[in-house]
């Protein structure tokens, strides 16, 4: 049993705060110096060591070595204790076998602190404490912490499957950092946090909604990205995509065959809201017809193999008549070629899954794939890291003296890695086993469609839809990755460029006013920025089932659109 025991007068209260309750500590005091002695002399958790690894000046890096996960160099950190954390926890031992991970966290100085949590999501299977994403929310003076998932990997490595860090990687990591990270904080700071939140895309989004579904306070607001919450389908999804893939070589398309495709539809389908801008926002509304470039000339045509492989990708996945997953939906064939592209079949998405998580027979191949995975994958759950338990009414309503959480979701419709159908069945299904309306759902949850945005950020570059709102890791990716082909000259790292913690450009601050000034989001405007940070576009994102509707005036300004 996994026992906090603190030597601090403050112990009842945090044992109090460790199930939630944002009840004022009876006494506050100064924070603490960064360094070991501060945690080891005052606190003691079973199965827990802090480490103190680096007091971070102000506009300092950070880097930890031997992360696969998340190995970049972080700069321009405000000033801040880097502490790690290790965690054993034996609770459920001996039906499960005992938890073991590690988490980190960025505190801010005691000046700078905002006095909130925030956790911080993982991507893909990566093992390793997500230092570049706990980056963005320090700058607004949370205290952050992120889980390396108790493994140690790269994102497209699953060979470091064992029961144990599967479930680690399925929900308990998560889970336990982030009661262990709430006492650490009101330990730290001699104050409890006022506010804890949530912010991850992909395996974040995962995480974050699984941790909603597992603990009801543990969030009082959260931003989703494109979440991978469906994994006992997904997974199989992906390899059979790459089955198709594999058993039609006739079928694979090439470079010239997917930009004729995605040229033709950005021709069929941009229109469709009745504003031509390179940007397919009503996918839905264009029923394309891919027999028109069908023909026996490869210089200007698909083959009939590859129009086929295509209708596969956009079709729904339906084993024994039902739905096994989505496809992918029209305009997100610019990410296709991240799984078509993987040409080794025993790394990576492909064959993994089967082989390593539901099958565990190394011998597994492609050439084993059948609809079966499905049935198995549904029967195994690896982790029980599928986020279906749809019922957060528990989240939604907290009782007496506790404000409702909040969610606010989003989903990249020219996302090619997860459909964006995936998210909306999400929301669907959440509000079938809550037994809300539409109108009710949109007073603690709300789910923003994202034209022409990828998986979780970017566009295709002859989109150049705005995808840009401080989203989960986006301010990561403008600030250390190649953008627009350049690396970016500046980039604050956190927020939106030029509107720095404006809740009408910046989703995080957006959900700030939602959670704790009761300020629903009813849109968040999204930039597209040229090389230089110049604002190229801006466009509002709309809460479901609304969407942004030109008025009148420039169609590059987001004031000449409204949430219809
Ligand atoms: C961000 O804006 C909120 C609301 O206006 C404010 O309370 C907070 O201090 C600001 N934070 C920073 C870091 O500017
Ligand atoms: C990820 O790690 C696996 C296992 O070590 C390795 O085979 C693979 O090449 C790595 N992939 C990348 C993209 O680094
Ligand atoms: C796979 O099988 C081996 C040998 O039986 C076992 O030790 C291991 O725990 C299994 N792995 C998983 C993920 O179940
Ligand atoms: C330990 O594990 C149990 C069972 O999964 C969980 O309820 C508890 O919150 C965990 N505690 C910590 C501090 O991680
Ligand atoms: C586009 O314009 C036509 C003609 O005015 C109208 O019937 C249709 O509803 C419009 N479509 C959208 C999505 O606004
Ligand atoms: C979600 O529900 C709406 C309204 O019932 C429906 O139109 C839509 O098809 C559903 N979508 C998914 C992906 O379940
Ligand atoms: C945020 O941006 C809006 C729209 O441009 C502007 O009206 C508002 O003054 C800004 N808020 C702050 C606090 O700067
Ligand atoms: C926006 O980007 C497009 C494509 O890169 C470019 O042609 C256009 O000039 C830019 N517009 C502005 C106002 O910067």
């Amino acid at each position: 049993m996994f026992l906090p025991m603190l030597k601090s007068t403050a112990a009842t209260s945090l044992a109090l705060f460790a199930s939630g309750v944002h009840s004022a500590p009876p006494q506050t005091r100064a924070a603490l110096s960064c360094s070991t002695s501060s945690f080891t002399n005052v606190v003691t958790l079973p199965g827990v060591t802090v480490t103190i690894q680096s007091a971070v000046t102000k506009s300092g890096t950070y880097q930890e070595a031997g992360n696969l996960g998340f190995p970049q160099q972080i700069d321009l950190l405000p000033s801040l204790c880097v502490v790690t954390v290790k965690v054993t926890n034996t609770s459920d031992v001996p039906t499960k076998p005992q938890s073991s991970y590690r988490f980190g966290m960025f505190l801010p100085t005691a000046a700078n602190w905002n006095k909130k949590i925030m956790t911080v999501g993982s991507a893909s299977f990566a093992g390793g404490i997500n230092w570049p994403d706990m980056a963005e929310p320090v700058h607004y003076g949370f205290a952050t912490l992120s889980t390396d998932n108790g493994h140690s990997s790269n994102g497209s490595d699953l060979s470091w499957v064992t029961p144990a860090r599967l479930y680690d990687w399925g929900y308990r990591a998560v889970h336990g950092s982030v009661v262990v990270g709430k006492l650490l904080t009101a330990h730290y700071y001699g104050k409890e946090p006022t506010y804890s939140y949530y912010s991850g895309c992909s395996t974040g989004g995962r995480q974050g909604l699984r941790e909603i579904q597992n603990d009801a306070n543990a969030f009082d607001g959260a931003l989703i990205g494109a979440p991978a919450w469906d994994t006992v389908h997904l997974m199989p999804w992906i390899s059979k995509m790459a089955y198709n893939r594999l058993s039609n070589t006739d079928g694979t398309l090439g470079t010239d065959q997917l930009n004729l495709l995605v040229d033709t539809i950005l021709a069929q389908c941009d229109s469709k809201d009745n504003v031509t801008d390179n940007v397919i926002s009503r996918p839905e509304q264009c029923n394309f017809d891919i027999s028109q470039i069908v023909c026996s000339d490869p210089t200007r045509c698909l083959s009939q193999a590859q129009a086929q492989t295509a209708m596969t990708t956009w079709a729904d996945y339906t084993v024994n008549g039902r739905l096994a997953s989505h496809g992918f939906t029209i305009g997100s064939e610019d990410q296709w070629p991240v799984y078509f592209g993987d040409t080794n079949t025993l790394t990576g998405f492909d064959f993994s899954y089967e082989r390593l998580w539901i099958n565990n027979d190394t011998s597994y191949r492609w050439q084993d794939y059948t609809d079966q995975a499905v049935l198995d994958s549904e029967a195994v759950n690896p982790g029980q890291a599928t986020a279906n338990r749809f019922d957060i009414s528990a989240y939604r309503t907290r009782g007496p003296g506790k404000k409702g959480g909040k969610i606010m979701m989003y989903h990249g419709l020219a996302d090619g890695l997860i459909p964006p159908k995936a998210s909306l069945q999400f929301y669907n299904q959440t509000m079938a086993a809550t037994g809300s309306t539409l109108d009710d759902m949109r007073s603690w949850f709300r789910f923003f469609e994202v034209p022409g945005m990828q998986h979780c950020f970017f566009t295709p570059a002859r989109f150049n839809a705005p995808w840009y709102f401080a989203g989960s890791g986006q301010a990561t990716q403008l600030r250390l990755l190649p953008y627009l082909g350049i690396r970016p000259a500046r980039g604050d790292g956190w927020s939106v460029p030029n509107h720095l913690n404006n809740s009408s450009y910046d989703a995080l601050a957006a959900l700030v006013q939602w959670v704790e000034n009761d300020k629903p989001v009813d849109q968040v405007i999204a930039t597209a920025f040229n090389a230089d940070f110049s604002v190229n576009r801006t466009r509002p994102i709309c809460p479901y089932p609304q969407v942004a509707t030109h008025r009148s005036g420039n169609i590059n300004d987001a004031s000449s659109w409204k949430c219809v």
